[in-house]
């Protein structure tokens, strides 16, 4: 036991997942990490111990809960492909919300009361002028968002009903790596734009497919709010002291503020690489809003986060630098 207490993380050797067990473990706490490992990795699993397990087996979750009775849990884990969970509902909806539903039963079961949840900002998406806050409504257009939701309702209700206190955290775009390389991004398969970018600017891909540049936004391309995944690790150990200080439960949108285009992050990508990266335009991708831009002012506020990595430059650069070490071990696998 650690001198802060044990944190059950369901998903933690997943890209954010994993970021939080290094934040938590600097903070004091012992992250107790449960992962299927089906999209998270044992190697980012460095902040010990890794208990495999499916937060569908909810024998296998009380088993975990019982040997390290954590005073907290921080859930990760989620299916978190768009397009996949559009001709896949059902997967998204058992796993992502069914999952979910076993682990705050779980919590209920073995005490413990205070849950932080990773959601997305789930909306169809806004002008570019307009900042997201918690209150703006929310349209889900995916079965993805719709689960993020649900999650989000039954931990209302099971505050309600059994007094858990719970933040979520709603993000933006995660981005970036680990600024002392020892973990990062890295999906099979890539979907997201940086990593992706990366890889055209060494080499490992020809080029990178501009999904649409035909929106009404100043170059015609989507606008996301790309935030460091440090920060966002630095917000998920604010919130647990928060709960361990006896708060109420909350949500927070973090975000920092400041929305790039795909063309823009094209361009950062150049720059902090020096390398030209070759590009296409193809077709809109399905479900993608023109843009999402956070107001993370609430969680400035009351959780006394501001994120503290916000330049594109740096964002990338670490993305970069991790991205040379995976290309680096890929070669020699
Ligand atoms: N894009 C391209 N080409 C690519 C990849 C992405 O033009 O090859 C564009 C997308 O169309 C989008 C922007 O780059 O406009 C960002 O795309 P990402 O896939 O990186 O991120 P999304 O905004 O689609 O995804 C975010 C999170 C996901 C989450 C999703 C659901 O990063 O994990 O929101 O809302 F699933």
């Amino acid at each position: 036991m650690s001198d802060r207490g044990n944190i059950l993380v369901a998903g933690g050797a997943g890209y954010i997942g994993s970021n939080a067990c290094k934040a938590l473990a600097r903070a004091g706490y012992l992250p107790i990490t449960f992962d299927s490992l089906v999209h998270g990795h044992e190697w980012a699993v460095k902040w010990v111990p890794l208990k495999r397990g499916d937060i569908l087996d909810r024998a296998r979750l009380d088993q975990v809960i019982t040997q390290y009775r954590p005073s907290a849990i921080m859930h990760f884990t989620a299916f978190a492909y768009v397009g996949d969970s559009l001709t896949d509902p059902g997967k998204y909806y058992r796993n992502n919300a069914g999952g979910s539903l076993n682990l705050l039963e779980a919590a209920r079961d073995g005490d413990i009361n205070q849950f932080v949840f990773s959601s997305n900002c789930a909306t169809d998406g806004m002008p570019d002028r307009i900042r997201i806050t918690v209150e703006t409504p929310q349209h889900p257009i995916n079965p993805y968002r719709a689960s993020k939701l649900m999650v989000e309702r039954m931990l209302t209700d099971f505050g309600t009903a059994h007094g858990l206190r719970s933040v979520t955290l709603s993000y933006f775009n995660a981005a970036g790596a680990d600024p002392d390389g020892e973990i990062g991004e890295h999906h099979d398969p890539e979907t997201h734009l940086i990593p992706i970018v990366l890889d055209a600017a060494s080499g490992q891909r020809p080029h990178v497919t501009i999904f649409g540049d035909d929106y009404d936004t100043p170059d015609g391309t989507c606008i996301r709010d790309y935030i460091d995944v440090s920060d966002l690790a630095d917000a998920h150990v604010k919130a647990i002291l928060a709960l361990d200080t006896g708060a109420g439960s909350q949500t927070f949108n973090l975000g920092n503020g400041t929305g790039f285009s795909v063309r823009a992050v094209i361009e950062a990508v150049e720059h902090v690489t020096g390398k030209k990266v070759q590009t296409k335009v193809g077709p809109r991708r399905l479900g993608d809003p023109l843009s999402l831009v956070s107001s993370a002012d609430a969680a400035g506020r009351i959780l006394l986060w501001s994120p503290q990595r916000a330049a594109t430059d740096t964002i990338v650069g670490d993305a970069w630098t991790w991205s040379l070490d995976l290309t680096a071990e890929r070669m020699m696998a």
